[in-house]
């Protein structure tokens, strides 16, 4: 390689006679580095190296800053590239497909460097041990592939180093607390070294970086102790350490860190107290500390906070009686989730005075009262989530919320146990709740029929009645909802037949201009999706990860399935488990090419499996049992990969993957020992849906896993067990 570069210099020396302002050992470094990108060309032909773009000189004709973030290179960065560049100080790579590693050669002769910048590129390998320059300031390597252990002589002699940026790389190791030890890097204000690999505790050191005003380190396999020295760290602004196993007590001393605006500890294990003299910290915005083990009270003077934009306690033990904290002073709250902890009272009529609030989360408490109607006064209110507390009057509280003009989503289950479901006439000509888009009234044995209001719902898109007593038909006009494309009705006593207007929703038809209305509303709390079948969690953040699903199962619907059913291309769920639909299996099924689950058991249906089922590549999940189907599983199809348990309990069904063959006589084997079998299924399943399916709302995000809504108190423990943070760290990484 560094053969190539001498040619090149011989080369480009007898090209170019001219007298020119650029150095020529940098117009040759500037070309060497140049003919190793592949695209786009960089437009460098003109003989003075210091008029191109991206390029400074100083009057002496050396190249001091190489800046071109964003141009869209791709190709080549060897550790030549810019050998012989001995002036530069300013170099801004960033946000372009840079390939290659930096070795020690690379920065051999850049030791008058400041500034240093090669974020989102494709560099990997490890860092040299050492930058050379000590006039370095600001070293942004993030969003590369780099990985190693970061060697504490890096910054030996970087003592002007004021910005250390290694975040989204794969770096192992201990986080190099040593950065901050004495005299080493005494101006440094900004260490982010977040989303790696990093593991052990975090050393001792930080407190000596006596100016530090960022630390971010989450998202990496850290374990042990917050160190204590951090509170040392006195004109720190952010502490940011999401997503790690950390433990201990957020100590008081914390209060000494005045400076602080964003605390972030989010799920990890920290147990004890919320620091009592928290509130001292006047000048906190951000408080995130869901997900751990606190426990006790809210400290009052928490209220004294006035700066805070964002409190998100939830999923800890916390408890005590709300209805005492005085929030009128956060008037820039714009954030709360207390969701799954264990506090009791009513909802403070203090935090209707916080005007800018977007976000309530309630969910999961001992909550009790009603709600009122000062919650209008939140003009803002876009999320609202109440479920799983003993609130009542739900019908009082819908009239309220109505006029809630931001409403987006109402998250109400598991409250207002037993009540009926609000269905005054008044309501209908309201015109209520023009933005919402998700309506959560399941799993609160609400009584009543599906009330008309709905229908004038234009926005809603989810709506989840699951788990109540609700009785009659489902309406035609459900069908009318130009949004919707999240039906769960499932477990309730609903019947009458599958309306056939509901096969006309807009949102399921295949019409390219309305499927690319997807919304990316995205929730302003994070919502948790469980996956059924490994019990894992996933953060859930908009309302298109939902699938587009219709589940009518546990219910009395009569009658055949539509033909037209067919036309709801866009269906990637429907379930009519444990219904009374007679008929056939309508051939039109085939035509839901986007179909995932499709689950018809325990029902009357009769006549053959259609064969055309065969071309819904898509279905993952398939169940035909315990119906009166007949004649052989369409062979050769992928239907037969599916279990035998996807087909028995239907006798006169015969062929793979079920035991008995087709033969021309019906084959009674076992028929005694049917309805036994039959009931227990029944009773199994039963117990499996209350079981599993507890909160009702069933959804999907990336990787076609489902997901079952958990934002429920119980399932913080598959929350704490199985949230693998790299599932996360994907996330924030693509
Ligand atoms: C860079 O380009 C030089 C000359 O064109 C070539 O010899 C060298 O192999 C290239 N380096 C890399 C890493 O592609
Ligand atoms: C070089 O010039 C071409 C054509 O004018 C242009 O498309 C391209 O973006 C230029 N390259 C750079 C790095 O500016
Ligand atoms: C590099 O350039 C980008 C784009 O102009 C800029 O946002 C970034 O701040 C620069 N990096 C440094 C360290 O100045
Ligand atoms: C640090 O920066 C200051 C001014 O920016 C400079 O005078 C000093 O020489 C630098 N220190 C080192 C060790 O380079
Ligand atoms: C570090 O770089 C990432 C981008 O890769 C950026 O999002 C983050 O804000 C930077 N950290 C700090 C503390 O500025
Ligand atoms: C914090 O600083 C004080 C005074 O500078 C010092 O006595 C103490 O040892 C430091 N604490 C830690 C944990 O380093
Ligand atoms: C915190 O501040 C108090 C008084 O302001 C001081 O006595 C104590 O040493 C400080 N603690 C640390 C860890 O700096
Ligand atoms: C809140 O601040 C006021 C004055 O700033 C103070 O008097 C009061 O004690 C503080 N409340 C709490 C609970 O710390
Ligand atoms: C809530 O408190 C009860 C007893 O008061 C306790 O049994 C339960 O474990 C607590 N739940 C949580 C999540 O802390
Ligand atoms: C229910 O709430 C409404 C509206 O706040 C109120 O008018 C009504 O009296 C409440 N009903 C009961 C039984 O408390
Ligand atoms: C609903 O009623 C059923 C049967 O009466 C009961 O088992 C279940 O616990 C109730 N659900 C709730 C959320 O109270
Ligand atoms: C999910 O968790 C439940 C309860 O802990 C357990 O019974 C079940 O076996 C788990 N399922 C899987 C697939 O891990």
């Amino acid at each position: 390689m560094a053969h190539g570069f001498f040619l090149f210099l011989l080369l480009s020396c007898i090209i170019s006679t001219n007298i020119h302002a650029c150095k020529e050992t940098d117009h040759s470094s500037l070309l060497f580095f140049a003919s190793n990108l592949s695209s786009p060309p960089l437009n460098w032909t003109s003989i003075d190296c210091c008029r191109w773009k991206g390029i400074t000189c100083d009057q002496d004709g050396w190249v001091t800053r190489l800046l071109l973030p964003s141009k869209g290179l791709k190709g080549d960065i060897s550790p030549f590239s810019l050998a012989y560049l001995t002036h530069l100080t300013h170099l801004n790579l960033s946000h372009n497909s840079l390939y290659g590693s930096l070795e020690t050669q690379f920065f051999f002769s850049l030791n008058q460097l400041e500034i240093l910048d090669l974020s989102y590129n494709r560099l990997f390998g490890e860092l040299p041990l050492s930058l050379q320059s000590s006039n370095i300031r600001i070293v942004d390597l993030s969003r590369n592939h780099f990985s190693g252990a970061i060697p504490s002589s890096l910054f030996q002699q970087a003592s002007n180093l004021t910005s250390f940026n290694v975040s989204n790389n794969s770096f192992t190791g201990c986080v190099p607390s040593s950065i901050c030890l004495q005299h080493s890097s005494p101006f440094l204000r900004l260490l982010d070294f977040s989303s790696n690999l990093f593991n052990g505790s975090l050393a001792p050191g930080l407190g000596k970086c006596s100016r530090l005003q960022v630390f971010r380190a989450g998202h990496n396999n850290l374990s042990g102790l917050f160190p204590e020295d951090i509170y040392n760290a006195t004109r720190l602004e952010e502490i940011a350490l999401p997503l790690s196993s950390l433990h201990g007590a957020v100590s008081d001393k914390i209060v000494n860190l005045t400076n602080l605006a964003t605390l972030d500890l989010f799920y990890n294990h920290f147990g004890g107290e919320v620091p009592l003299n928290l509130g001292k910290l006047s000048k906190l915005k951000f408080v995130t500390l869901d997900f751990n083990n606190l426990e006790g009270a809210l400290p009052p003077s928490l209220m004294n906070c006035t700066n805070l934009v964002e409190l998100h306690l939830g999923s800890n033990n916390l408890e005590g009686d709300i209805s005492m904290l005085d929030f009128s002073r956060l008037s820039q709250l714009t954030k709360l989730d207390l969701r799954n902890n264990n506090f009791t009272g009513t909802v403070p009529r203090s935090l209707y005075l916080c005007r800018s609030l977007k976000a309530i989360g309630l969910f999961g408490n001992h909550l009790e009262g009603q709600i009122e109607a000062e919650i209008l006064s939140l003009k803002f209110l876009s999320f609202l989530s109440l479920g799983y507390n003993r609130f009542t009057n739900l019908t009082g509280a819908m009239k309220i919320l109505m006029s809630c003009k931001s409403l987006q989503a109402l998250l109400l289950s598991g409250s207002f146990v037993g009540e009926g479901i609000p269905s005054d006439d008044d309501m209908v000509y309201f015109h209520g709740f023009q933005n919402l888009r998700l309506l959560s009234l399941a799993n609160s044995n609400l009584t009543g029929q599906i009330p008309l209001w709905l229908s004038k719902l234009k926005n809603l898109e989810i709506l989840a009645l699951g788990s109540n007593q609700i009785t009659g038909p489902i309406p035609s006009w459900l069908g009318t909802l130009p949004r919707l494309f999240y039906i769960s009705l499932l477990d309730n006593q609903i019947s009458g037949e599958f309306p056939k207007q509901l096969c006309q929703l807009p949102r399921l038809l295949y019409e390219p201009n309305i499927a690319s209305q997807a919304d990316q509303y995205e929730f302003e709390l994070l919502v948790f999706g469980f996956k059924i079948n490994t019990n894992q969690t996933f953060p859930m953040q908009k309302l298109s990860f939902y699938p587009v699903t219709i589940d009518l199962s546990n219910n009395n619907i009569s009658g055949s399935i539509p033909v037209e059913i067919g036309q709801l291309q866009l269906l990637r769920w429907l379930s009519l488990h444990f219904n009374n639909f007679s008929g056939i299996i309508p051939d039109q099924i085939s035509h839901l090419k986007n179909l995932e689950i499709l689950d018809l058991s325990m029902n009357h249906l009769s006549g053959i499996i259609p064969s055309s089922l065969a071309s819904l590549n898509f279905l993952k999940e398939f169940n035909a049992s315990y119906n009166n189907l007949e004649g052989p599983i369409p062979t050769g199809t992928q239907l037969q990969s599916f279990n035998a348990s996807a087909f028995e309990g239907n006798p006169k069904l015969c062929g793979a993957p079920l035991p008995n063959k087709c033969r021309p006589n019906k084959d009674m084997d076992g028929h005694h020992q049917l309805p036994w079998f039959y009931i227990f299924t029944v009773l199994g399943f039963i117990v499996g849906f209350w079981g599993v399916f507890g909160s009702l709302i069933i959804i999907k995000t990336w990787r076609y896993a489902y997901f079952q809504f958990i934002d429920n108190l119980q399932d913080k423990v598959y929350v704490m067990v199985t949230v693998r943070i790299n599932l996360m760290k994907k996330r924030l990484r693509d």
